[in-house]
Order: C-alpha cells, then sequence, then structure tokens
C-alpha cells in the first residue's frame, strides 16, 4: 500500500510516498481503509524532529499521521464496537504509524460513527484538533454550562472547535486571534473577541471561569496573565504539554486559588460520538481550508507549519 513516510528527521522534503506492507489490527484494534487524513501542526512537529519530548517516542521509519476517515476493512477479534464496513473517524495510534497510507489500524476504543453529515474529507479535519478541545475543556477544565471562558488561539485548529463546543454549552466565550481572524471568531459563536497583537487581554478581562491556552505560544509569564484573570476556584488548561509550568507560576496560582493543568488529547470513543452529535446537530461547523493529493504532501506541511491556518488541511488519500 501507499504512505507517506519517514526515514530521518527533517525539512518537508523527508516525506516520501513508499510502498509499504499493509497493517494487521491486533485483537482491540481496527484496520481502516483510509480516505481521508487531517494534517496537524503536530505533523511537522515530529516530522522535523525539533521536539525533544515527542523525539524519545518515536520509530523511523515512521507513517505520519494522526486523524483519520475511512471504513473499517477488519475488526479485532475483541473488538465488538465496530464492524467492516463501518463509516469510521479516529485517531490512530500516536505516535505509531498513522493516517498518511492508504491504510492503517488503531485501537477501536479511538475511532467511532463519522457524522453523517461530513463527508470523509471534512470528518478527517476533526479528530484531533477537537478531541484535544474536548480533553481540555471537559476533561481537564471542569467547564461547565454558562461559564465565562477565554480561549487563547480561538482561530486554531483546536482553538475554533473549543469556540463552539463552549457556545453549544451555553457559555460566554472571548476568543483571541490576529487581527485577521476575529471575524472569522466571532462567525464561530465567540461574544467578545481580542486582537493578540494590539490587545492585552490581561487589562481587558477579569472574573473568568476557564482559559484555554490553544496556541502556540510557550511562555510561562503570559500563562500568569492569563492565570491573573480567573475567578478564585477557576482552571487554566494548557495544551502546551511540552512546556512545563514553573515554580514562579504554580505559586502564582496557589496564591490565586486556582487550578492548572496541561491537558494531552483523550481519543475517546464516547466523546468522539458526541463530538459527531454536535456536528451531526448542526452545532458545530468544520471548516475545510485546503485538500491535498498525497503528492502535495509537502506543501500541506509547509503551511500547516505557520501556525496560521484558518480551517483544516486534509489530504485525499484515495485522490
Ligand atoms: N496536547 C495535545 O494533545 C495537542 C493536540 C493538538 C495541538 N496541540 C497544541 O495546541 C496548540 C494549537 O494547535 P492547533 O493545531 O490549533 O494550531 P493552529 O491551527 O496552527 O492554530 C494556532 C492558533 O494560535 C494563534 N497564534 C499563532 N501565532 C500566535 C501568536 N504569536 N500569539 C498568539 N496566538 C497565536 C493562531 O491565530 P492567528 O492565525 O489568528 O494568528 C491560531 O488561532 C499548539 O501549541 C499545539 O502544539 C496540543
Amino acid at each position: 500500500m501507499k504512505a507517506v513516510r519517514i526515514n530521518e528527521f527533517g525539512g518537508p522534503e523527508v516525506m516520501k510516498i513508499e510502498d509499504v506492507a499493509r497493517p494487521v489490527p491486533a485483537p482491540d484494534e481496527v484496520l481502516i481503509e483510509v480516505h481521508a487524513s487531517g494534517v496537524n501542526p503536530v505533523d511537522a512537529v515530529i516530522r522535523s524532529g525539533a521536539n525533544e519530548s515527542l523525539r524519545g517516542f518515536l520509530t523511523l521509519p515512521l507513517t505520519l499521521g494522526w486523524d483519520a476517515a475511512g471504513i473499517v476493512i477488519e475488526a479485532g477479534s475483541e473488538v465488538t464496537s465496530l464492524k467492516a464496513g463501518d463509516e469510521v473517524y479516529g485517531v490512530p495510534n500516536f505516535p505509531g504509524d498513522g493516517s498518511y497510507a492508504a491504510y492503517c489500524v488503531g485501537k477501536a476504543s479511538q475511532f467511532a460513527f463519522k457524522p453523517k453529515s461530513l463527508s470523509f474529507t471534512q470528518a478527517a479535519g476533526v479528530p484531533l484538533a477537537a478531541l484535544t478541545a474536548w480533553t481540555a475543556m471537559f476533561g481537564h477544565g471542569n467547564f461547565q454550562a454558562g461559564q465565562r471562558i477565554f480561549i487563547q488561539g480561538a482561530s486554531g485548529g483546536v482553538g475554533s472547535f473549543a469556540v463552539q463546543f463552549a457556545k453549544a454549552r451555553g457559555a460566554y466565550v472571548i476568543g483571541m486571534a490576529s487581527a485577521d481572524n476575529l471575524d472569522y471568531v466571532k462567525q464561530l459563536g465567540a461574544d467578545e473577541v481580542i486582537d493578540y497583537s494590539t490587545q492585552r487581554f490581561e487589562k481587558l478581562l477579569s472574573d473568568v471561569e476557564l482559559v484555554l491556552e490553544a496556541s502556540p505560544i510557550r511562555d510561562n509569564g503570559e500563562r500568569i496573565k492569563a492565570i491573573g484573570i480567573l475567578k478564585k476556584g477557576g482552571s487554566f488548561v494548557s495544551v502546551n504539554t511540552d512546556f512545563a509550568f514553573n515554580q514562579e507560576l504554580i505559586a502564582f496560582a496557589r496564591a490565586a486559588e486556582v487550578n492548572c493543568s496541561l491537558a494531552a488529547n483523550e481519543p475517546k470513543q464516547e466523546w468522539l460520538a458526541e463530538i459527531a452529535g454536535l456536528i451531526d446537530a448542526g452545532e458545530v461547523k468544520v471548516l475545510i481550508n485546503k485538500v491535498f493529493p498525497l503528492e502535495e504532501v509537502a506543501e500541506a506541511h509547509r503551511q500547516i507549519a505557520t501556525w496560521h491556518v484558518r480551517g483544516r488541511l486534509v489530504l485525499d488519500i484515495r485522490h
């Protein structure tokens, strides 16, 4: 089968389309005929080998991509929730071989029926980013209906889902992005928007119950400013798990009586099913920026690495 592999870390040019053996599902896994794969910034980070905390978990050669939509071809002997023929979306085992391939395997618990209202191409843009937002807000942030939430990186893959999940739960949403994306963040449902390049959120906001850090900024000084806008008992949740909280931040948060946590996405079938429900109910929209054939994967990586793509980038595997 065809797969986009790396045999070494480096720039977009290290990705090669190769012929490799079709994977075989373990008893708790499904084999998926991949129709489309999402392209996420982490794919480019892994390809480059620049992230020390991830690098130790990676084995080369490696098939990239952790966002799949396709059809189950075979279910392992222990799998009861999915069967051959099911149209699914989900996250292949991270950081094992991924979804830039004609077929991939993943734990069945990491896949669910894809939203009926979406094509495979659209569905492939959902799992990783949406699950990251969901894990951070509901798994870590104890987010409740009607709360005030401040989302940093509100126009991005993770942030755009977070804005919509929060609105679907009746929250008051403040989204931060660049000037070019403020209208987009409003269209997603944000009640207020903040331009990160000209406005200082810490002077404008207070009494927030949850701050979600979903921007690529890794700076504990900025985090402390964000913690300063929280109500007592509120939460600061960052999805940037590769950048630890420092002692100053921990002491500041303790004095302010707020909770802080780092959230790595948890690919749970029940959460994917809830997300599919919100999409099919029209409460969450999926914007696809561009669909690339496999041959143009290097260009997709150049774009995703900018941290400024509005909407999702997707590889059309069956093109
Ligand atoms: N823990 C996990 O499991 C997990 C999973 C996925 C992602 N992540 C992390 O989540 C973060 C967001 O990922 P993503 O996929 O949503 O990325 P993305 O789609 O590229 O979105 C980036 C967002 O950050 C904003 N941004 C870019 N430069 C900025 C700056 N200098 N200051 C403030 N905001 C800035 C962008 O706004 P404009 O475009 O308007 O500038 C956009 O809203 C990344 O740090 C990524 O590593 C974690």
